[in-house]
């Protein structure tokens, strides 16, 4: 099993992530917007599987956890206050010639790296999407897209607080969208404009915030081995003093082996009590927290955990992307009637994670099968996600469910109306059992709970 997929694959990936459905170009019918893209039938299932399992571990799993969902949309002060407006920028240079732009600290030398041209000096690109609130543009308020979600948590701490009674530490978790008029997006889905963030802000108290930050750093790093990345495909890198964020006092990122390189998945910052403090100073309202047994009142620390979904997404998916010789008595049940494979592309998305669960597969489209193989279509689909896919050979189909990820085949055959038993045949393995129909839901429930 390759441990880091090539460069020269993601053709392939890319190739595969539209025709089976998951990603798709946005706008492609006018040409294609740059950098942003559709999640199609089989991604949308992906992503939300990604954002169902974070919001089990870091909300609904922990007692000192609790969710929200705050507007994009925020008061235009917000980002003063946050240090947005005057520090969320990036150094920019623009050619004199093709009128290009970079991130100045990207270009190595003084020419413009697609025509050599000369290049302008570098002058600080605020990243944040302006747009306009109310019905005529002149008079209109201007305000910003949001650029994360953390701040929909920071304003709604006292919220948070009176209506949960929650005692530090305690955070809050969000999964939202966020906007960047990012200066170079690109590879893939890695760096867009438009993208997911799941962010928690953990509130603490001050002093015990650097025991913290290597608990969620740890809790965090650990979450995405558990759903499958390959463990010496992540690493754990701490920023340097002069790359820290302006409200940080110390990050951590997590980083995956990306066929380009080395790429941020997710940062766990002490953000200390700068966020509290400062939305304080500007809106005028208390944010300390009054803590009953010193009888103190303080700002508590903030340790942020702060990932993206799109980049989680595509790290999952590319690390479970797999090419394996297909020896022919390996190939699915005899007499599937097809020429045979040599490689098998199969990916070994963790089961929570895969877009489908179960398939269900007649052995052919012969009229006495399907009544039964739609009975346990019917049956499982209460219980998961679950296809019904009944065109061209079995083996064939195998292959395309081995290609989008999915765990377990379900397979109906003549065998099966005599003594009302399926073969389920596993992904991974591709090792068979026949299960009667009555157990199906039982086992295929306890499997996905514990594999084999
Ligand atoms: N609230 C802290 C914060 O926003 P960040 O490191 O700027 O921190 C957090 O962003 C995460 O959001 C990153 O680790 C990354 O996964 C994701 N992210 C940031 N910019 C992105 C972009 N342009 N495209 C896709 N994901 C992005």
């Amino acid at each position: 099993m390759p441990r880091v997929l090539p460069l020269a694959d993601m053709d392939k990936i890319l190739s595969l992530s539209k025709r089976r459905g998951f990603i798709f170009q946005s706008s492609e019918i006018y040409g294609g917007l740059a950098s942003t893209w559709d999640y199609g039938p089989l991604g949308v299932e992906l992503k939300r599987n990604v954002k169902e399992a974070w919001w089990r571990s870091v909300v609904r799993d922990r007692d000192d956890m609790v969710g929200l969902d705050s507007a994009i949309l925020m008061h235009p002060r917000v980002w003063e206050a946050s240090g947005h407006v005057e520090n969320f920028s990036d150094p920019l240079v623009e050619c004199r010639s093709c009128h290009r732009r970079f991130r100045s600290d990207q270009v190595e030398s003084e020419r413009c790296p697609e025509c050599q041209g000369e290049l302008t000096e570098a002058r600080n690109f605020n990243l944040m999407f302006k747009t306009f609130m109310g019905p005529v543009e002149e008079t209109g308020q201007e305000i910003y897209l949001r650029p994360e979600t953390a701040q929909g948590i920071f304003v709604n701490f006292n919220n948070v607080v009176n209506a949960t009674r929650k005692k530090l530490p305690f955070g809050i978790g969000q999964i939202g969208k966020a906007f960047r008029n990012e200066i170079t997006p690109g590879n893939f889905t890695f760096r867009t404009r438009e993208f997911e963030q799941m962010e928690v802000e953990f509130f603490v108290k001050p002093g015990t915030d650097e025991e913290w930050l290597h608990r969620w750093v740890d809790t965090r790093f650990e979450w995405y081995v558990s759903l499958g990345i390959r463990r010496e495909n992540l690493r754990l890198r701490r920023h340097d003093p002069d790359e820290l964020a302006h409200y940080a006092k110390d990050t951590y990122d997590i980083e995956y082996r990306f066929p380009w390189g080395w790429g941020e998945l997710e940062g766990i910052a002490n953000r200390t009590d700068f966020d509290l403090r400062r939305h304080n100073e500007f809106s005028g309202e208390v944010l300390t927290y009054f803590d009953e047994e010193s009888k103190e009142h303080y700002f508590p620390y903030v340790i942020e955990p702060s990932g993206g979904v799109d980049r989680a997404t595509l790290a999952f998916w590319l690390d479970s992307y797999d090419e394996e010789p297909d020896p022919p008595s390996r190939n699915g049940p005899p007499g599937d009637g097809q020429a045979r494979q040599t490689v098998r592309v199969v990916s070994h998305l963790h089961r929570k994670l895969a877009p489908v669960t179960v398939a269900v597969l007649p052995l052919s489209r012969n009229e006495r099968l399907l009544p039964t193989a739609r009975r346990v279509y019917d049956l499982l689909r209460r219980s998961f996600n679950t296809q019904f896919d009944d065109a061209q050979s079995i083996g064939r189909r195998y292959r395309r469910q081995d290609e989008i990820g999915t765990p377990y085949c379900v397979t109906v055959d003549f065998e099966t109306l005599d003594d009302q038993q399926v073969t389920v045949r596993d992904r991974d393995t591709m090792y068979q059992v026949r299960l009667p129909i009555a157990e199906l839901t039982t086992v295929l429930q306890d499997k996905l709970e514990h594999g084999w």
